[in-house]
């Protein structure tokens, strides 16, 4: 065995060359690891004692993708295409052996072997269009000569690994090997080639899948037009395909090149980097470091089967982890049941799940009305109606149940956590664990840390939330926390808006071209307006009030700030309007002319300057946290990175002015919050905040 460089050995096994890449812990494609592939391909193709190399990877996986710290450097080392192309062009087959996950830039890798060998459980994709980019060495070139374009639209433009079976089926791997054999396979696959004198097979030779029809690049765009909405990315992977069919290889690899190149640079992707990054980030709690002690959580009590207790339990019963869920009525308690149980129905006959896993799923329920029926829980979530007394009133019993060591945890939106801690004889218990609606989909957890909360209980909460398939995000406790604390002020300044001159679909609609997934008034009409509302004390002092008073109370009464047709499809409501013009005159508003861009403005920056607040207060750890809880509890468009990012993006001084401005106009909402006002000084962005 010779030793190409720190990561690359060079081995013999009969006449076969093994190139073995081993670079923990994915064996990404750091110049190193280029340029040691490169150099063990070209020993291999002039050794005359050699007839095939096979490209192998020790550890957990095959090359798992770029090593996304270079990004943005200067590049080093063997570039990829030029690899690729000694790959492509060594005189004798090579063959790739795949396990664990070829992921991008060594999936690229692999497509320029003229072979490729999979064990079963290996995972193949091209998620490049996830960080906002497209495959940038061949990927879009070489991947429709092997599967055809239809397929390989999909690959590259969904981002989506396949699994090693399916790309056998569409001819992206030759042969699917013994899980625990490969290299020994491999090599037997290489050995056999050499019998049968197989042919180089060079997929930048190959035509005979390009031969598309030019209409299903239209399909294919018209038919994911929703879920490519404000991507840039999707349409250049498309384009980059489509360069595929009409441009000879050279050209279409050039194309491919040029495509990344504008990417690589571009808002968009360096939005989505950084929330690939922020997201792990986000993980990392400086005085609860990676190692603290977590409890073991065998058992969920959830109180309350309202529309929050009934999700948050999907989520641990998904993962086998039994709940009891207690209710004060029998009827309460089987409508919440019935309610799982139709949503697990539901996915069933979407057919991602099974009849028998729905029962298993609603078996790991136990139903109660006992509340001390949670003696024997590790961790219990109270999801009961958001109101203090109540909530005191249930911790207070709760303490009494609950065995030591047990974890108390509220859902509360806005409640202080401490005074509901405080209603026990062990606050340090007590967290706050806020999930967001639908429970079962929504990836957000705000894990809201308490001033007592011990590190082991906010380790353990964090955890879970990985365990459950979300996104733990520790934030501190104020009002709102910081998902609704921010979009408080979103929903003030919109309220205000529809008064002073703009309707609600002129708000709704500027905020849906930013990108998200609809306005505030859109929202609250799918809500219900009656959250909060009651006939009693509605004082007819805002249109909302006066919408409620009239039954407009939403999409669920077929009318709200929107009139709803049979498919619940909105048209602006001429009551609507008539509403809030004579509202604004009973007020003496003199409604003005309101431009799309200070609808934005009036909307984000308080949102961005009230994040500023929340970081002075130390209620969130960093910038990007906020961001985290945006995309994922919000539907903030990651394109965009999140509020904090977006505005780095717009320039804070630009931000600062624009609040100054309309400080002076409408007074003391828009003061903009002391760290803003240094960062702009100082010219530097959130990102600069160490
Ligand atoms: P909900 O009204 O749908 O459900 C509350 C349930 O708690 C009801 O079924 C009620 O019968 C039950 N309940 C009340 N007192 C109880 C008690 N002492 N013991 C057992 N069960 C009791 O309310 P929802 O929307 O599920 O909200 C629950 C909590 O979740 C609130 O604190 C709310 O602020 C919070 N939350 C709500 C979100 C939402 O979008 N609805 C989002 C995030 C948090």
């Amino acid at each position: 065995m010779t030793a190409i460089n720190e990561v690359v050995d060079l081995a013999t096994e009969g006449r076969v060359a093994v190139v073995t890449v081993n670079s923990p812990p994915v064996n990404a494609l750091s110049a190193n690891v280029r340029t040691g592939i490169a150099e063990a391909v070209q020993k291999a193709g002039a050794d005359p004692a050699v007839t095939a190399v096979v490209i192998h990877c020790a550890g957990r996986t095959f090359i798992a993708g770029a090593d996304i710290t270079e990004f943005g450097k200067p590049p080093k080392g063997v570039p990829l295409n030029e690899v690729n192309a000694i790959l492509e062009a060594c005189p004798k087959p090579v063959v790739a052996a795949i396990h664990g996950t070829a992921l991008g830039g060594g999936l690229e890798l692999a497509l320029s072997c003229h072979y490729r060998v999979a064990v079963p459980s290996a995972k193949l994709g091209l998620p490049e269009v996830k960080l906002g980019l497209v495959p940038g060495a061949g990927g879009t070139q070489r991947l429709p000569r092997l599967v055809g374009v239809e397929r390989a639209l999909e690959v590259i433009a969904f981002g989506e690994p396949m699994k090693a079976a399916e790309a056998a089926s569409h001819g992206l791997v030759d042969a699917v090997v013994g899980e625990g054999s490969l290299k020994a396979d491999a090599v037997a696959f290489a050995e056999k080639l050499i019998a049968d004198a197989a042919p180089l097979k060079k997929v930048r030779d190959r035509a005979d899948k390009l031969g598309a029809d030019p209409a299903v690049f239209a399909a294919f765009r018209k038919a994911n037009a929703r879920r490519f909405r404000g991507f840039e990315a999707p349409e250049a992977c498309i384009q980059c395909v489509e360069a595929a069919v009409s441009m000879p290889f050279d050209e279409g690899l050039k194309f491919e090149r040029d495509t990344i190149m504008r990417l690589m640079v571009g808002t968009q992707s360096l939005a989505q980097r950084y929330v690939f990054f922020a997201e792990r980030q986000a993980a990392k709690i400086p005085d609860v470091p990676e190692g603290t002690p977590t409890r073991t959580i065998a058992k969920v009590g959830i109180i309350g089967a309202g529309t929050m207790g009934g999700g948050i339990a999907m989520n641990f019963v998904n993962v086998g982890i039994p709940v009891t869920i207690v209710e004060t009525k029998q009827e309460a308690l089987d409508r919440g049941l019935s309610v799982i149980r139709k949503n697990y129905e539901n996915t069933a006959k979407r057919g991602r799940l099974s009849m028998a896993d729905v029962e298993t799923r609603m078996g790991r329920f136990t139903p109660t009305l006992d509340l001390s029926a949670l003696a024997d829980c590790d961790l219990v979530v109270e999801a009961v109606f958001e109101n203090m007394e109540i909530k005191k009133e249930v911790f207070g019993k709760l303490d009494a149940i609950a065995k030591p060591g047990a974890i108390l945890a509220t859902n509360t939106s806005y409640l202080d956590v401490d005074q509901i801690a405080a209603m026990t004889k062990r606050p340090e218990d007590v967290i706050g664990m806020h999930f967001f609606s639908p429970a079962n989909v929504m990836r957000l957890l705000e894990v809201v840390r308490g001033e007592k909360t011990a590190k082991d209980v906010i380790a353990t909460a964090m955890g879970l939330a990985k365990t459950i398939g979300k996104v733990g995000v520790l934030v501190g406790v104020c009002h709102g926390f910081v998902g609704n604390r921010m979009l408080a002020q979103r929903q003030r300044e919109a309220n205000k808006l529809i008064l002073e001159g703009a309707m609600p679909w002129d708000v709704d609609r500027v905020l849906y071209d930013f990108g998200l997934p609809m306005g505030p008034f859109a929202m609250s009409d799918l809500a219900g307006l009656d959250i909060g509302w009651s006939r009693e004390t509605s004082k007819g002092e805002t249109p909302r009030e006066i919408l409620c008073e009239m039954d407009r109370r939403g999409q669920k009464t077929g009318a709200g700030f929107y009139d709803y047709d049979e498919n619940r499809v909105a048209k602006p409501s001429p009551v609507t309007e008539k509403i809030i013009l004579d509202l604004a005159a009973k007020k003496g508003i003199n409604r003005r002319q309101i431009s799309d861009e200070e609808i934005l403005q009036r909307c984000i920056y308080p949102m961005i300057n009230e994040g500023a607040k929340i970081l002075e207060e130390g209620k969130a750890i960093r910038a990007s946290d906020i961001d985290i809880v945006w995309i994922n509890g919000y539907g903030w468009p990651v394109y965009r990175g999140g509020p904090m990012f977006y505005g780095d993006t717009v320039g804070l001084p630009e931000v600062l002015k624009v609040m100054k401005e309309f400080e002076g106009r409408h007074g003391a909402d828009f003061k903009p919050s002391a760290l803003l006002e240094k960062l702009a000084a100082e010219g530097k962005g959130f990102k600069d905040l160490k």
